[in-house]
């Protein structure tokens, strides 16, 4: 599907967001974990959190849905079956990587595979953990999908410094932790997302810096019943939206404000933007706040190796921001984004310079040169089957000086499915 974009006026409303990806993907396979029933609402209808229910019904999940509310009966610890089939991860890296640790576990033999942006995603991070930890994993090229998965030997829990900042490779580990006598510890020193620590109540230890995280077969897996919140990850598209176009307004109730996810509203605010965060609450045990933007000046920023983790997924999108700032902008240490749905500093580089605006790429970065009175040329942007290269190439297309086209729209779905009928509610031309 292809999909015009002209450029309105303002836009203004108020968005109903999608309920979050990463945590409606963790609630549907702690439920399969956990031996009681558990009762989900406001779950997801994109792609991603519907890919992680049909695996979890592969391993035995009990899964009855109605609207947006799920029950699951989960299988426990020790109930899963051996599935018949290949396990299609589809499109989410979260769903294989975390997948993997609790087959690796649970000592149960599976084959998970994935699309072809998946299938050239890397996979030797997780490998090498479960590895040590008794897994026997067979991949393509070496660390490449399909993952063959068995364990012959024993469970040995292990003590892990993450070597890269990924809340997927902690979730791994931690999951397979979860079946072994023994504790097992992830060390992060860069914080990234932390829906695993908070949703099984696992122990967190702080030393300094340090977060030393907890897992054994002693910790009781609890049902998961909740609300997922909205995901601030969709919310960033409109923060970014409103804050360039003129006249400008959008309210989003409800969205997920969790620290170890929202650096970008921490970014934008630095950059000028106009964000109110109101009506702060706990859902569940996830903090949510109602955010309201308004069309701001723009100034350019830094964002600092330190911060990525925070932002790895708004980072797209705060390109776009970027590119409306008064001066030159700097990205730095976001390696991490070249092993994404698509290589996403490559991609937003394109889309950028597609716009007319100028862009220069470092190993682990770009440099932005941002302008506020810059009109953007019309163009045809590929999505390059990336959700979140097609909505930040839709929101650059608003500022443009004609018609833009994107090409694979129909990616928005793996996580936004809404996003072309709220960019058309919100859109006043
Ligand atoms: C996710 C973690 C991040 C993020 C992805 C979702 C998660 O990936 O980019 O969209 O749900 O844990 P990494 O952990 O690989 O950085």
């Amino acid at each position: 599907m292809n999909k015009e974009i002209k450029p309105p006026e303002r836009i203004k409303g108020t968005i109903h967001l999608p309920a979050d990806k990463s945590i409606a993907q963790r609630s549907a396979l702690f439920a399969l974990l956990s031996q009681e029933s558990s009762l989900i609402t406001n779950y997801p209808a994109a792609e991603d959190p519907q890919t992680a229910l049909s695996c979890i019904a592969q391993l035995g999940a009990k899964i009855q849905s109605a609207d947006r509310r799920i029950r699951i009966e989960g299988t426990g610890r020790d109930g899963m079956r051996v599935p018949g089939e290949i396990i299609d991860c589809g499109n989410s890296g979260t769903v294989m990587r975390m997948l993997a640790g609790i087959v690796a576990g649970a000592g149960i033999p599976a084959t998970l595979a994935g699309d072809a942006s998946l299938s050239h995603r890397p996979m030797k991070r997780i490998i090498d953990p479960l590895e040590q930890m008794g897994a026997l994993i067979r991949a393509a090229q070496g660390d490449r999908p399909p993952l063959e998965i068995r364990r012959d030997k024993t469970f040995t829990p292990i003590d892990y410094r993450l070597p890269v900042a990924s809340a997927q490779l902690k979730s791994c580990v931690l999951l397979a932790g979860l079946f072994g006598e023994k504790t097992t510890r992830v060390i992060e020193t860069v914080a990234c997302r932390n829906h695993t620590e908070i949703m099984l109540g696992l122990p967190v230890l702080r030393k300094g810096k340090e977060h030393i995280i907890s897992s054994n077969r002693g910790i009781a897996i609890p049902p998961q019943n909740l609300e997922i919140p909205g995901d601030f990850s969709a919310a960033a598209f409109w923060l970014v939206a409103a804050s360039i176009l003129e006249d400008s307004e959008i309210v989003m109730p409800s969205s997920g404000v969790n620290p170890t996810r929202c650096a970008a509203l921490h970014i934008l605010r630095r950059m000028g933007a106009d964000i109110e965060m109101e009506m702060m609450k706990k859902a569940g045990k996830e903090p949510v706040a109602t955010l309201r933007v308004r069309s701001a000046k723009l100034s350019p920023a830094d964002i600092h190796p330190e911060e990525i983790p925070n932002a790895i997924d708004e980072l797209p999108v705060l390109c776009v921001a970027m590119a409306f700032a008064d001066g030159v902008s700097r990205i730095t240490g976001a390696e991490e984004l070249r092993f994404k749905e698509s290589d996403r500093l490559a991609a937003i580089q394109n889309v950028l310079e597609a716009g007319g605006v100028r862009v220069e790429a470092h190993a682990g970065g770009l440099t932005i040169y941002g302008d506020p009175k810059r009109k953007i040329r019309a163009a045809q942007h590929d999505s390059c089957h990336d959700h979140r290269i097609a909505m930040s190439a839709a929101i650059l297309s608003l500022k443009s000086d004609g018609v833009s086209e994107i090409k694979n729209a129909e990616a928005a779905a793996v996580s936004y499915p809404e996003f072309w009928s709220h960019l058309d509610s919100l859109a006043h031309i």
